[in-house]
């Protein structure tokens, strides 16, 4: 079918919107029209360069990660999806039987391996076409068109009754920082919890730490909008930069420092996992969320307190979590009233409107920023 797409031809370019032609389902393949796709700064990285695709396949890519859809066609042998099924996208795919998904760590499935390939999960050609140049999509899902073909084992079946655009945020953003929070720093009653950035990602880890029981939450972002809004989601405490923090968590902990620290800024840098390491206490843990280059190798580090300080440093993808539990797992809280997702969109954009999109992210405006698709689109 002929369809549009936010298209990049090169890192540091816009976003294009061109007409491209999708694909029909093959066996064990999903076809979904869109209502929504939030703005994840996942994206940016491909943008500037740095997370590039597997070349020859790099460009043209097409974006997104984080919808939320009805599925329109299902391929030969799909069995956990049926037409007019809501589903959210899951930006990595749980296939169920790899020793990761078995072992209770879909968010580790070895399908993951083929997410920069931009090919196709079932066949391993391309499914997406912009004129007659093969086209990737962004974790395989290409969320940045109001119809994609996507592999069955990244689509996670919802209740009808959930408003679509709520539960698109639950394919990356809120899932992942919920889950920096709940499983990769294991957040308790007793602990005091550092968040390090406070966009989409980090406003959700703050959520999971108060859902976690946390005593403390504190905040730590340069813009203050975004510490205002921590507050809303739980933060109890402040601050506009790491630096600034070590003195009042020093005093609010009597001395022993933070339990946790989840760091979720936009472009992860390796220095900052030092000045991080520095507001964790002995036995701590910190975790790492925030991406940065893909091929950045050097890291921070006091090796003598890592050791002696017993302090743990923990990589986390998608929060730690099990997308075919704990997809519905979220949106169950949120229709429970105790996970916020209304609050978490600050703007919505039309398809055409992407580059103002990531202009405001950028900028600092937005919490999350979120194409809204309609009936002009489809
Ligand atoms: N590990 C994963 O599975 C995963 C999944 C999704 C996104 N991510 C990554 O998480 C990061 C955050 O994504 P997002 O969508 O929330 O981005 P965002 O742009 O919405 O938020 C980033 C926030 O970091 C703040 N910030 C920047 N530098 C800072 C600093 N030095 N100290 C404190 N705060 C700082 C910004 O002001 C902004 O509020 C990105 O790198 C993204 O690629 C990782
Ligand atoms: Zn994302
Ligand atoms: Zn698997």
């Amino acid at each position: 079918m002929k369809t549009k797409a936010a298209v990049l031809w090169g890192a540091n370019q816009d976003w294009q919107i061109e007409e491209v032609e999708l694909g029909d389902p093959v066996a064990g393949e999903v076809q979904i029209r869109l209502a929504a796709s939030g703005l994840c700064h996942s994206d940016e990285h491909v943008h500037i360069g740095d997370m590039p695709m597997v070349p020859p396949g790099d460009f043209p890519f097409i974006g997104g990660h984080e919808g939320a859809g009805v599925v329109t066609k299902v391929g030969a042998g799909v069995t956990s999806v049926k037409e007019g099924d809501h589903v959210v996208l899951s930006f990595l795919p749980a296939c169920g039987r790899c020793p990761m998904c078995a072992t209770g760590h879909q968010n580790l499935c070895d399908l993951g391996a083929t997410l920069l390939t931009g090919q196709a999960i079932a066949d391993g050609t391309n499914r997406i076409y912009v004129g007659d140049k093969p086209a990737s999509p962004m974790c395989l899902l290409g969320t940045f068109s109001p119809y994609v073909t996507i592999h069955e084992s990244a689509a996670v079946k919802i209740p009808d009754d959930i408003p679509l655009e709520k539960a698109a945020l639950v394919g990356c953003g809120v899932t992942t920082g919920w889950g920096s929070s709940i499983y990769s720093a294991e957040v308790g009653p007793n602990d005091t919890v550092v968040v390090i950035g406070c966009g989409g990602i980090g406003q959700n880890a703050i959520q999971g730490a108060r859902m976690g029981g946390a005593r403390h939450i504190i905040a730590i972002d340069p813009v203050p909008m975004k510490r205002e809004f921590a507050l809303k989601m739980g933060a109890t405490h402040t601050f506009a930069s790491m630096a600034e923090a070590v003195e009042p968590i020093t005093e609010l902990t009597w001395g022993m420092m933070a339990d946790k620290a989840i760091i979720c800024v936009g472009r992860m840098r390796g220095e900052y996992v030092a000045e991080m390491m520095q507001l964790i206490r002995k036995g701590g843990t910190a975790v790492v969320t925030g991406l940065g280059n893909l091929l950045e190798m050097d890291v921070q580090l006091n090796l003598f307190e890592f050791s002696m300080y017993q302090k743990r440093l923990q990589g986390s993808i998608f929060g730690a979590a099990n997308p075919r539990y704990d997809i519905p797992n979220l949106l169950k809280f949120y229709m429970d009233g105790e996970l916020y997702l209304d609050e978490l969109v600050t703007k919505e954009y039309t398809l055409e409107q992407i580059n103002e999109g990531y202009a405001d992210m950028n900028a600092g405006h937005n919490i999350r920023g979120l194409i809204r698709y309609t009936e002009a689109d489809w």
